[in-house]
């Protein structure tokens, strides 16, 4: 078993390079899937979700080649088979995203149900009506999606609330569908726009990606290309609160600023001082930090992948505040482990409550999900004395050479084996 082994109470200071964002990454991998032909894709980060991806899509036919660790290419025209591999495919969320794909290039798509970080029921039921409204048959049986259409018909697709997986996987099937489809009440995140991109360099035709109506007129295929993925904006936003937990001074860069205003907003709420450039923000604090109030909601407000770190932040300022979860039923599970490390944090339904002022002190934890994965990190790099930090593969999901990264910043950060 591998651990996280942390030294904590160190400043950390200096500059990391963010890499390419997780959740466009596995996304616009299976989105290669739709392409007849040669597809090279750079900034891709360099985590287990997307190593998995590649393996999922291999084990449909496709030849995939990591020409270095952040740049892949994929021939999809040797696809022979619409059913995903279980047991690549039931380890993330993701692997959702081969239902539209297929559904779109070969009218069937066989796909187990999703797996990935537990945040209390996650449903796929707009992806579905979606994919239903195009003219696709979906049936849900032995914990397997199958979907299959003789023919998709653009549609008006309207989502009950702006879900980031269902605007994806419906605008990869609706790609392919004659006529056109529009999708309103669509989610807004960069990293739709960010596929949507993908798409339409391969011969796509997509516009509104980025507002809450897209429209697709159907093709009838595409072709190849190279596009490089967008920064990791969940990234970003970890490394910038590591900043402002440790009392560092940390440059972050290859970012989109614009994608960190509602990170950079609250920081600036709390007194830490954030610098904007081109493409870096950079985060310090002179004195103590102040409480605020957070709400999680979609794109562009307050992102629920950064709520755990923010938390954990919140312990550690000079007054009350109060943190609401939009977004997901059950998000608070990884505050029992905060706890260990002394966090004061009371949750009700979907509120948390931290009255502030907490020292954190070293203890062994465990990491329920990718995200609780990170605030534990935050928590171990300001506490005092040693975290150990069990379940390290929820953070190898999604954040690339994490160790190194903090280690270059100035923390005291190892993995470790032990046996159990
Ligand atoms: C994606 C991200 C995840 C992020 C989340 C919200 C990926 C791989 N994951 O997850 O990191 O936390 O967006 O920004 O990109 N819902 C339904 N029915 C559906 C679909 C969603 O009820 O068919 C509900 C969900 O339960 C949730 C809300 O809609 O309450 C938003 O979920 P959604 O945006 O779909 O999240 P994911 O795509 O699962």
């Amino acid at each position: 078993m591998e651990y996280i082994v942390i030294n904590g109470e160190k400043s950390l200071k200096g500059s990391v390079h963010i890499g390419g964002a997780k959740n466009a990454a596995v996304a616009i991998v299976p989105a290669a899937v739709a392409s007849g032909g040669v597809c090279v894709i750079d900034n891709l980060p360099d985590i287990r979700d997307v190593r998995n991806l590649a393996v999922a899509i291999e084990k449909l036919g496709a030849k995939c080649q990591f020409l270095d660790g952040n740049t892949l290419e994929i021939d999809a025209s040797c696809i022979n088979t619409h059913v995903a591999d279980y047991e690549t495919a039931i380890n993330m969320r993701a692997s959702y995203y081969l239902l539209g794909a297929l559904l779109g290039r070969f009218g069937k798509a066989e796909v187990p149900m999703p797996g990935g970080c537990d945040f209390g029921y996650r449903p796929i039921d707009y992806h579905l009506k979606g994919f239903e409204a195009l003219g696709a048959t979906c049936v849900t049986e032995h914990g397997w999606v199958k979907v299959y259409a003789e023919k998709l018909t653009g549609a008006n697709i309207y989502l009950d609330c702006p879900s980031v997986g269902a605007t994806i996987n419906i605008m990869l099937a609706a790609v392919f569908a004659e006529g056109t489809t529009q999708i309103e009440n669509s989610a807004r995140e960069p990293h739709v726009v960010d596929t949507a991109n993908f798409l339409n360099m391969m011969g796509a035709k997509i516009s509104g990606a980025g507002t809450d109506i897209i429209r697709i007129s159907g093709v009838k295929e595409l072709g190849c290309g190279r596009y490089t993925i967008i920064p990791d904006p969940i990234e970003t936003g970890t490394y910038m609160i590591a900043a402002a937990i440790t009392g560092g001074d940390i440059t972050v860069t290859n970012i989109i600023p614009k994608h960190m205003d509602p990170l950079t907003a609250k920081l600036r709420d709390m007194d830490c001082q954030v610098e904007e450039g081109e493409d870096y923000l950079r985060v310090y604090r002179t004195g103590e930090l102040k409480a605020c109030d957070v709400r999680t909601s979609y794109y562009p407000g307050f992102p629920t992948d950064l709520q755990p770190q923010m938390a954990t932040l919140l312990c550690t300022a000079s007054g009350t505040s109060v943190v609401t979860e939009t977004v997901f039923n059950n998000r608070f599970q990884y505050i029992n482990e905060l706890k260990r490390l002394g966090a004061n944090l009371k949750v009700d339904g979907r509120t948390a409550v931290t009255r502030g002022h907490c020292a954190f002190t070293g203890a062994q934890v465990g990491a329920t999900d990718l995200r609780s994965g990170a605030a534990l990190i935050l928590a171990g790099l300001a506490a005092k004395g040693e975290t150990t930090i069990g379940n390290v593969y929820h953070l190898d999901r999604g954040y690339e050479c994490f160790e190194e990264k903090f280690r270059s910043l100035g923390a005291d950060i190892k993995r470790i084996e032990k046996d159990e």
